[in-house]
């Protein structure tokens, strides 16, 4: 009771989300991609973030590379470390969602319930979804990374679309098709529906 008084004023000092926005001349958004391993959720990512900074946007990707080999190197594919996987990273976005920043996130994120839990921890205002759709068939062909090849010869246990499920959202805000366009061109797509959302 004693400190109250002191806490409000030191508050109302620090810089707030709305300021940095105003600052950077954009609104931030977690922009959540979800979709199997291979369907191109981190190349899409990574040509989204090129677009949208040569556009004058603040922005960065979150994704396996930065993430599992770093704060989450402590956990594996079962469906209790994803769910903490995905927890962290919702953490981690609302932190530079706060910052103003455009976060970018791609995850397989599995579940209705896993996506769903990063879009309480977000805000749902805040949480654009994006299904990134490639029929398992077209992801295992690609096999860019022989993770396929090795979870049906039972070299890895517990892989997305083979031996552990993946439901795909009921109504993403924006559907990539990459079997039928190319990622370019889903790109494009995913960029014309973003800047009016972006932009300030
Ligand atoms: S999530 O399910 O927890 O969201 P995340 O996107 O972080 O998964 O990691 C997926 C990446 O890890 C895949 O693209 C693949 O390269 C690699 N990986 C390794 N083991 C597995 C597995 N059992 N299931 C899915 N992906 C795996």
């Amino acid at each position: 009771m004693v400190n109250q008084g002191n806490i409000h004023p030191v508050f109302e000092k620090l810089v707030g989300r709305a300021e940095r926005e105003a600052f950077l001349h954009q609104n931030s958004k977690v922009i959540w991609m979800t979709g199997l391993s291979g369907s191109g959720k981190s190349t899409i990512a990574q040509l989204l973030e090129r677009q949208l900074l040569e556009r004058g946007f603040f922005a960065q990707v979150l994704d396996g590379d930065n993430i599992r080999t770093g704060i989450n190197n402590n956990l594996g594919f079962s469906l209790e470390d994803r769910t903490e996987n995905i927890r962290r990273i919702a953490e981690v976005a609302k932190l530079y969602l706060h910052s103003g920043i455009i976060t970018i996130c791609t995850f397989i994120s599995p579940t209705r319930a896993i996506r769903n839990f990063a879009k309480q921890i977000i805000g749902e205002a805040d949480f654009i979804e994006i299904f990134v759709h490639a029929p398992l068939e077209v992801c295992e062909a690609r096999d860019v990374k022989g993770l396929y090849q090795k979870a049906r010869a039972g070299k890895i246990k517990d892989f997305t679309g083979i031996d552990s499920p993946y439901e795909p959202p009921f109504l993403p805000d924006l559907t990539l098709n990459t079997e039928e366009e190319s990622l370019e061109t889903s790109t494009d797509r995913l960029l014309g529906f973003l800047l009016p959302l972006l932009a300030k």
